[in-house]
Formats: C-alpha cells, sequence, structure tokens
C-alpha cells in the first residue's frame, strides 16, 4: 500500500495519510485552557456514569450475589471487545439483515427485537471503528503524540490490552522499548498475540527524517502480565501511557491512578492518558454496545475535567485536547 493511502478490510481500516500543517486541526482540538490553576470543579461540573451494564455482568452478579470483581469483569470486557476487533463486518452486517427480515417473515416478535439490535449494533461498529476509525484514530493520535523531545523512548503503557497506542509512539519515535501490561492474560495472548502483523503504523525513519511504515513486530514489544500495584520498576521510562484508565476509577482512586504513571517516570519524561470522550455520539454508543463494553465503572469526561483531574494531583498539563472520541493529556510532574 503506499504512503498517503486508506484502504477498509473487512476488521478495521488501514490509514497511512499524513495531514498538513493548515489540516492538522481537523485531527486534533488542542490547548483550550490557559491557566489550569483558575479551573475549578464548579466551573468544569462532574463527569457522566455510564449506568447500562452488560447482561454478563448483571448475570453473575444476581447469581453471586455479589459486585463483580474488577479483575474478573476486565477478563470479561477483554473477551467480548476481542471478538468485535476479528469480524468480518460486511459479512456481519448482511448476516444481521438477512436475520431481521427472517424475524419478520415469521411474525416471530422476539426474533425480530435479537435481530434488530445486532443490526443496529454491527451497523454502529462499522460506522465507530471501520468507516471513521475512531478507536484506533491513528491521524489523531498522531497528531496528540507528535513533537515530543524523545530519543529511543522506553514506553511503559500501564492497562496496554493490545497495545496499540505505545506502538504507535514507538513508530514516531523508533529504536526504543515497549513494556505493555495488563494483567489479563488474555490481552497478552490474544489482543496483542493475534494483533495483525500486516496492519501499518506511520511513523519516522530515523535515518532520513522522512516517513517510514512499521509493523507489530519490528516493535522491541516485552507484554508484562502483572497488576500495575505490583510492578518492580523505579523512576525508568520516557513515557508513561494509559488509555481508558483514569476513567474506570471513581474520584476517591484517581489520585491513586495518577501516582501509578508518576511512579515509573525518569526525571523529564512524559506521561500520556487518554479517556472516553463525554459527547453526545459517545454516549448513544456506550448505551447501544453495554452488552460489548460495560463490564466496569465507567465516566465520559470532558478534557477540562481530566485535566483537572491531573492538576489537581500534581501534574503539569503541558498539552491537551481532543480527537474523534478520547480526550489527551501530555503531563509532567510538577
Ligand atoms: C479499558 S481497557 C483499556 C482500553 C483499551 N485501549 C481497549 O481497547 O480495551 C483497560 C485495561 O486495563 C487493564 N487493567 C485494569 N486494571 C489493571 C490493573 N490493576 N493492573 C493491570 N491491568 C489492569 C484491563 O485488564 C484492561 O485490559
Amino acid at each position: 500500500m503506499e504512503l498517503d493511502d486508506s484502504r477498509l478490510e473487512p476488521s478495521f481500516r488501514i490509514d497511512l495519510r499524513n495531514f498538513s500543517e493548515e489540516e492538522y486541526n481537523k485531527y486534533v482540538k488542542l490547548n483550550t485552557v490557559n491557566d489550569w490553576s483558575l479551573l475549578s470543579w464548579k466551573d468544569v461540573g462532574k463527569p457522566y456514569e455510564v449506568t447500562s451494564f452488560a447482561r454478563e455482568k448483571k448475570d453473575w452478579e444476581a447469581s453471586n450475589q455479589t459486585e463483580l470483581p474488577p479483575h474478573l469483569s476486565w477478563q470479561m470486557f477483554n473477551r467480548s471487545f476481542h471478538e468485535w476487533f476479528v469480524k468480518d463486518v460486511p459479512a456481519e452486517m448482511d448476516q444481521s439483515k438477512q436475520n431481521f427480515l427472517k424475524g419478520l417473515k415469521n411474525f416471530s416478535y422476539s426474533e425480530t427485537k435479537t435481530a434488530l439490535g445486532e443490526m443496529i449494533r454491527i451497523h454502529l461498529w462499522n460506522y465507530a471503528h471501520r468507516i471513521e476509525d475512531g478507536i484506533w484514530d491513528p491521524r489523531g493520535k498522531r497528531a496528540l503524540f507528535e513533537g515530543l523531545d524523545l530519543s529511543k523512548p522506553r514506553i511503559l503503557f500501564l492497562g496496554a490490552a493490545e497495545g496499540y497506542e505505545a506502538m504507535q509512539l514507538s513508530a514516531m519515535y523508533p529504536g526504543g522499548e515497549i513494556v505493555l501490561v495488563d494483567y489479563d492474560p488474555f490481552c497478552k495472548e490474544t489482543r496483542f498475540g493475534h494483533f495483525p502483523e500486516s496492519y501499518p503504523f506511520l511513523g519516522t525513519n530515523p535515518s532520513t527524517g522522512g516517513s517510514k511504515v512499521y509493523h507489530k513486530n519490528d516493535f522491541n514489544v516485552h507484554y508484562v502480565v502483572e497488576d500495575i500495584r505490583r510492578l518492580p520498576f523505579g523512576k525508568e521510562f520516557d513515557i508513561v501511557l494509559s488509555v481508558g484508565l483514569l476513567e474506570h476509577f471513581p474520584d476517591s482512586l484517581k489520585s491513586e491512578v495518577v501516582e501509578w504513571h508518576r511512579k515509573f517516570l525518569r526525571p523529564g519524561g512524559y506521561i500520556i492518558m487518554t479517556t472516553p470522550r463525554a459527547q453526545l455520539k459517545s454516549k448513544l454508543y456506550y448505551e447501544i454496545m453495554a452488552d460489548v463494553m460495560n463490564h466496569t465503572y465507567r465516566e465520559l469526561m470532558t478534557v477540562e475535567q481530566m485535566g483537572l483531574y491531573l492538576y489537581e494531583n500534581g501534574l503539569d498539563i503541558l498539552r491537551h485536547g481532543y480527537i474523534k472520541v478520547h480526550n489527551g493529556i501530555i503531563a509532567q510532574p510538577r
């Protein structure tokens, strides 16, 4: 595939399109807050809490008469979410339409209702992940991550799942090392293990300064299956990264989550965090996809709310903004 091209595969989009300086603002909106010390919770409000949960979680809680423990809830989430990444989406859209028509033909209310739900979900997934490429969003992430002062960085990714963002960072700042951490072994074996080797990450060629395409096997990756709270590392990483972690912890635990990032960062390194945005589109998405996605506590927040959590917990915010579906912040300990 040529540089500057994009193509739809059955399960995802591949996208090697670059953007010019003028186009940059189409992919990322940056730095809406001038002075974080002037912002208060009264100004920004509190995050939106998602309260529609997966049936799997509700069933488990009903039969065990207790709340689903976080570790198990992540194991359920990762299996459920991964199934969607490997779908042949056009084939499943066709199948869901056939099932819907069959339900109508049989005058079966429950069959038709189930098929309609399936049809809505697969069409939404097609739009969100394949057409818009909102989940991986390589152009948005490149815009958010560019221009950092890094050479051959060691990157620590907390709650890494398939490790996508660390691979994108390592393509942009090549020659370093990636340490992926997730306490669900399925993430190492399947979400990362089966991440498509053919997927191209657009990055930098260190010898020419021009563009270069990297693939999963080009990166120097170590996958650690461990609880973030039990890692053996010191303050040794140039980047400590998390994607979709902070919003899974209520306010009483947010400072601990920020501390997890600070703890492993070398002086002068960067903390990079992203969280899903509180926008109408995302609220609808998490409502419709509740069965697939909502096994744990989840908030949707604005970048101002996210920034205030980090600022209040002792980080200086170097860059903040949002891309298609996530907020992103680059910060350093104050
Ligand atoms: C919401 S996911 C991150 C989103 C991810 N980008 C995805 O596509 O699923 C959070 C990940 O963090 C992991 N995780 C949560 N708490 C953890 C902990 N205490 N130690 C290690 N991993 C943890 C979960 O297993 C899960 O894979």
